[in-house]
């Protein structure tokens, strides 16, 4: 199954951006990012999916090379002018995970709450897109969402045969989102080996993966 691109971009810029740009969560603590991404000698980051863009300018302004990706103009148009304010040298493109150019290279990848927003075999191609643009040895940080909670479960909704969920109506219209199982993860990480997995007090899971060489 394909998501309608240009809707799902929609979807984002009705959650996010009718309102000013919300630069408040760059100024939180990424100093367990950073100092990771430091001790094993990464310069150069993708930041898949970068929506309000605060990991892309945390990462930039610890002196990373990053490069981000989004489906939405609108997303891309705001980080061009946060980054040129700052005078940061992020890369932006508007561009699908599923559709990342095979002649990328990137030290590391961050893919946070993106992957679940998008059908399952989509995401299995950006996945496959995201190892592809590692750089031998190269580290992904991959945030997936937590089961669906009370909010979730009480909003109308679709559920497509791949467990992909579309909700309808209100703030979220439209908004893909899939639940993916720990085993799913492991199984969408194949290529990777699971160096750390550690699940927030939101209910939301980060894993750290890396690629295995061959
Ligand atoms: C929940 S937000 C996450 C934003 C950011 N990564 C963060 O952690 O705050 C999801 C973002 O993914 C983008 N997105 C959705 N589908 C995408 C796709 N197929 N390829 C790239 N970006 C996508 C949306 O436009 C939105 O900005």
């Amino acid at each position: 199954m394909r998501a309608d691109l240009e809707e799902q971009a929609r979807v984002w810029e009705r959650m996010f951006f009718q309102t000013p740009q919300d630069r408040s969560l760059v100024e939180r603590d990424w100093s367990w990012l950073v100092e990771r991404l430091r001790r094993e000698g990464v310069r150069t980051v993708l930041d898949v999916g970068f929506g309000p863009g605060h990991w892309s300018v945390a990462l930039a302004r610890a002196g990373f090379r990053v490069t981000a990706v989004d489906i939405s103009s609108v997303a891309a148009a705001r980080l061009r002018a946060w980054a040129e304010e700052e005078g940061l040298p992020i890369e932006v493109h508007v561009c699908p995970a599923q559709e990342l150019p095979t002649d990328w290279a990137f030290d590391a990848v961050i893919a946070n709450s993106v992957l679940d927003h998008m059908f399952k075999e989509e995401a299995e191609e950006a996945m496959r897109r995201i190892r592809a643009v590692l750089n031998p040895g190269g580290l992904l940080l991959l945030g997936m969402d937590g089961p669906p909670d009370a909010e979730d479960e009480a909003w109308p909704h679709h559920v497509f045969p791949d467990g992909t969920w579309q909700f309808l109506g209100g703030r979220k219209d439209r908004m893909l989102w899939r639940f993916w199982t720990e085993e799913e993860i492991v199984g969408l990480l194949t290529g990777f080996r699971i160096e750390g997995r550690e699940v927030l007090p939101n209910g939301r899971r980060r894993f750290w993966a890396r690629k295995i060489r061959g």
